[in-house]
């Protein structure tokens, strides 16, 4: 079903219906009505059992959605939201809330919030008396198509992303594409980059329909509908290789260049989000796959120019090539002190494991810089 540089759905794309199952398990579902779904589940569980983990805002936004399916007031546990959070000092405070609040094998955690929160709660609800159930309500576009998905959880430790984890599936990730309507724009923008590199690394339709979707003015129906088809790419490609053995990895793209460029604006005090620096990533390796893999120059300003319209733009200083490079030889995924990249042959031909040379490097920010002219 799936070569090393192919990814091939086995199910459909046809989306007329919002309640949709994400794959042949029924793991991930994408719901318009979350209550219904949500009562199936909680019944098998004591209510005085149920832990829901959320933070401020989608406590705030989201809560209210489920707040009904509930005949007692369930426990809920509540850390402060932001990925300086994701760490051991909330994992404890959870922990110990649980502990404290009489959970045990019987309990269900339900994440209610962004990636952190189904990054920590899957984590401490997988470690907290050797696994308790525990199932995901993503809240934000970034969780809906990506972090939810794919059983990864853990924290963060030493100041270093993920250091602390394991990989823990979700009894059941539900997705209800609405929570969406409360998230700020940039929120949603940084999220909106996952999907791009969905549709890139999938096939040509796939970003042909989702060039046509303008994020200066959203239509939810269209968002809901992109929603739905990115998750599907994602779980499809866990399915294929749950532990990053091999086709995983082609969902780096955009993230070599990407993680050194969010951890460069960071130690230079510039707030950007995980997807804004994707973004800008991908321009970075569609430039490099022309170099490397001849990637089609035609198809590589369409989406330079789909990215640079759509996503906010950043200054990358040239004085700063040298420390974006080393940040990029230390990434976890390299391997004989080389970095490495998945990159594109054509749109939907990813090839994994690729290497280039320091120049292409360069000349791959030096392009992002001069598109700021
Ligand atoms: N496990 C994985 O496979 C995987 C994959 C990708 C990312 N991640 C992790 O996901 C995290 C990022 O996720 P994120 O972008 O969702 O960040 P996040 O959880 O910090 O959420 C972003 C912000 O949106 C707020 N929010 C949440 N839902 C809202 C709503 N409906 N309306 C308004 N505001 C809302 C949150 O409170 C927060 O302030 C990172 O820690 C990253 O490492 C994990
Ligand atoms: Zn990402």
């Amino acid at each position: 079903m799936i070569t090393k540089n192919k990814i091939l759905l086995n199910n459909s794309l046809n989306t007329s219906n919002l309640v949709e199952k994400i794959g042949d398990d029924e793991k991930v579902i994408v719901v318009d009505n979350i209550k219904f779904h949500l009562e199936n589940i909680i019944k098998k569980h004591p209510e005085n059992k149920i832990y829901i983990l959320v933070d401020e805002n989608s406590y705030k936004y989201c809560y209210s959605y489920i707040e009904k399916t509930f005949a007692t007031s369930p426990n809920i546990i509540e850390i402060e939201s932001g990925e300086k959070n994701k760490n051991i000092d909330s994992a404890n405070k959870i922990w110990n809330y649980l502990s404290d609040n009489g959970a045990d094998r019987n309990s269900l955690m339900i994440n209610l919030g962004g990636g952190v929160i189904t990054d920590i709660g899957g984590f401490v609800a997988s470690t907290f008396k050797r696994g308790i159930s525990f199932i995901n309500l993503p809240s934000t576009l970034l969780s809906q198509v990506d972090a939810s998905i794919g059983a990864k959880v853990g924290i963060n430790f030493n100041n270093l992303k993920n250091q602390i984890g394991l990989f823990s599936p979700a009894e059941q990730t539900i997705i209800f594409p609405k929570f969406l309507k409360t998230l700020s724009k940039k929120e949603l923008t940084s999220g909106f980059a996952e999907v791009v590199k969905h549709a890139l690394i999938y096939k040509l339709d796939a970003w042909e329909e989702l060039r046509r979707f303008n994020l200066k003015d959203v239509d939810n129906t269209k968002l809901f509908d992109l929603v739905v088809k990115s998750t599907k790419i994602k779980h499809e490609i866990i399915l294929q290789d749950p532990k990053e053995k091999g086709i995983r990895k082609a969902l780096n793209f955009g993230h070599t260049f990407g993680h050194a460029l969010e951890t460069y604006f960071h130690n230079k005090g510039v707030r950007i989000l995980h997807g804004e620096a994707v973004a800008i990533g991908m321009i970075c390796e569609v430039f490099v796959s022309n170099k490397v893999l001849n990637f089609d120059l035609h198809k590589m300003f369409e989406i330079v120019e789909y990215i640079a319209i759509n996503f906010k733009s950043y200054t990358v200083e040239m004085q700063d090539y040298d420390e974006i490079y080393s940040l990029m030889k230390h990434d976890k995924k390299n391997s004989d002190n080389k970095i490495r990249f998945a990159l594109l042959s054509k749109i939907g031909e990813i090839k994994i494991n690729q290497t280039c040379e320091k120049n292409d490097i360069f000349q791959a920010l030096n392009f992002y810089y001069q598109l700021k002219k």
